[in-house]
């Protein structure tokens, strides 16, 4: 491990191992982009429609699932010197069982049959047990005292509880209807898989790489050893009320932890503002601005789950959860994990080309791999289609343009990651030619 950086380099996976999943993850975004200009503004009409379940599974499962799944494979050897045994193995297996399984599940939402519902739930039950176990015996062997290991730590728990719930779910639609309070379950699901989930990975991977990337400060040591932590007690504590009676204990008991949740996330919101805010390099790069802008949607997207506790008007009003997660979904989580993308993606070309050119020819900088000009046009696409995509919650028809921009963003991306992709293979053809 290099002392300086924290970093434990030689541990990195093959190349393939997270750039499988990286490579994946816009072609879903693409597909719910697509979704959204099939079906148009009626989507908007209620979020229990086929469709919406369908473009919510793309989304979460395909996009974010696919680019966290495949930034742990790679994390969790450099951040924390424990690899995931057998990767090259394991990631096959993980990318091969979720691809199909996210299309049948989506399939099967969209065409209401149940078959493909049972075959994803098999798909989806196995590869996500496989990086589960893998993931968490790599959790298991890492130093405890690594604030980004703890938080993936509570965000490989938070998986396994939304994944367990979304098989019961699946279950519901796939077999008879046989839960009795699916609204709750699927709310509980919900709750889980992006406050549990992608909000602790998030924050587990802020605290490495917005200090080393971004030159900031590094994270206060109260929130680096508590939040996750806590956050995940509060949603277990949401989860027991949810076993409470319905009524009068129920409702302010579910009130308070929201609200505790809320201010969690908010805190994490701030802080990372913050220390941009005093970060050492001045110039701001496309990196940092996604997570600017990740960091005001969470922000505005809990302002919002904050109206909805203190006037229910607000929290009843048609339309107001879809406003919540667009801005939680594509403006927070899909920002961040794009930003990311935009530093690891180069790095690791960069990082593994070394390692096979050095004495053959010179290795291309980051910039050549990942041109600045390509990242920011996308980036540009994406700030458009997020406030355009918040705002179809009021006026539907804005659906359209919201999808047209968020879906020419997502192949961007693509052609941006694709065409870094193909400078790492034509250099490493010349390195096995002068070798
Ligand atoms: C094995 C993986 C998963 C399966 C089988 C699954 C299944 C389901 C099912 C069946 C529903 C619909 C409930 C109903 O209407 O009866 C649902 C809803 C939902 N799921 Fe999943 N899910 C999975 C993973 C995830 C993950 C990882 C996330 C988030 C990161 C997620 C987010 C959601 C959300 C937000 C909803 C509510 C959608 C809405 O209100 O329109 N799911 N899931």
């Amino acid at each position: 491990m290099n002392p300086q950086t924290g970093l434990s380099l030689d541990q990195a996976p093959p190349i393939l191992v997270p750039f499988r999943f990286f490579l994946s993850a816009p072609l879903f975004a693409l597909l719910a982009a697509l979704l959204a200009l099939w079906f148009g503004p009626s989507l908007l009409d209620s979020r229990w429609q086929p469709p919406v379940l369908a473009l919510t599974h793309l989304m979460t499962l395909g996009f974010l699932g696919m680019a966290m799944v495949g930034a742990m494979m790679q994390m969790l050897p450099v951040l924390a010197g424990s690899p995931v045994a057998r990767p090259v193995g394991v990631a096959r297996a993980v990318h091969g069982l979720l691809i199909p399984g996210v299309l049948l599940l989506a399939g099967g939402f969209l065409l209401g049959m149940p078959l493909p519902v049972r075959l994803a739930m098999a798909l989806l039950g196995t590869g996500f047990m496989i990086f589960i176990v893998a993931a968490g015996l790599s959790l298991w062997r890492a130093p405890s005292g690594n604030p980004s290991m703890i938080g993936m730590r509570f965000a490989v728990a938070g998986l396994s509880v939304t994944v367990v719930l979304g098989l019961v779910l699946a279950s519901n639609t796939g077999w008879a209807w046989w839960l009795t309070r699916w609204v709750q379950v699927t709310n509980l699901h919900a709750t889980w898989g992006l406050l549990g989930w992608v909000g602790p990975l998030v924050i587990g991977v802020s605290y490495q790489v917005v200090p080393m990337f971004q030159l900031t400060p590094a994270y206060p040591k109260s929130m680096t050893r508590w939040l996750s932590g806590m956050l995940f007690l509060l949603l277990l504590l949401v989860s027991a009320t949810f076993l409470l009676p319905e009524g009068r204990v129920q409702e302010p008991a579910t009130r308070v932890v929201a609200l505790l949740i809320v201010a969690a996330f908010a805190a994490f919101a701030l802080v990372t503002l913050r220390l941009q805010l005093r970060r050492r390099r001045k110039q701001s790069d496309v990196t940092l601005l996604f997570w600017r802008f990740g960091m005001a949607c969470l922000l505005l997207a809990l302002v919002l789950g904050l109206a909805g506790q203190a006037m229910p008007a607000w929290a009843g009003a048609p339309r107001a959860d879809f406003m919540m997660a667009f801005l939680f979904i594509a403006g927070f989580a899909v920002s961040v994990v794009n930003g990311m993308l935009y530093k690891i993606v180069p790095f690791l070309i960069w990082f593994h080309l070394q390692s096979l050119l050095i004495g053959v020819v010179r290795v291309p900088n980051m910039k050549v791999i990942m041109p600045e000009p390509g990242m920011r046009r996308q980036m540009w696409l994406h700030f458009a289609a997020v406030p355009t995509l918040a705002l179809s919650a009021l006026w539907p028809p804005l659906i359209y343009p919201a999808a047209l921009l968020f879906g020419t963003s997502m192949i961007l991306l693509e052609v941006n990651l694709l065409s870094a992709f193909r400078i790492y293979q034509q250099n490493a053809k010349l390195a096995t030619k002068g070798s």
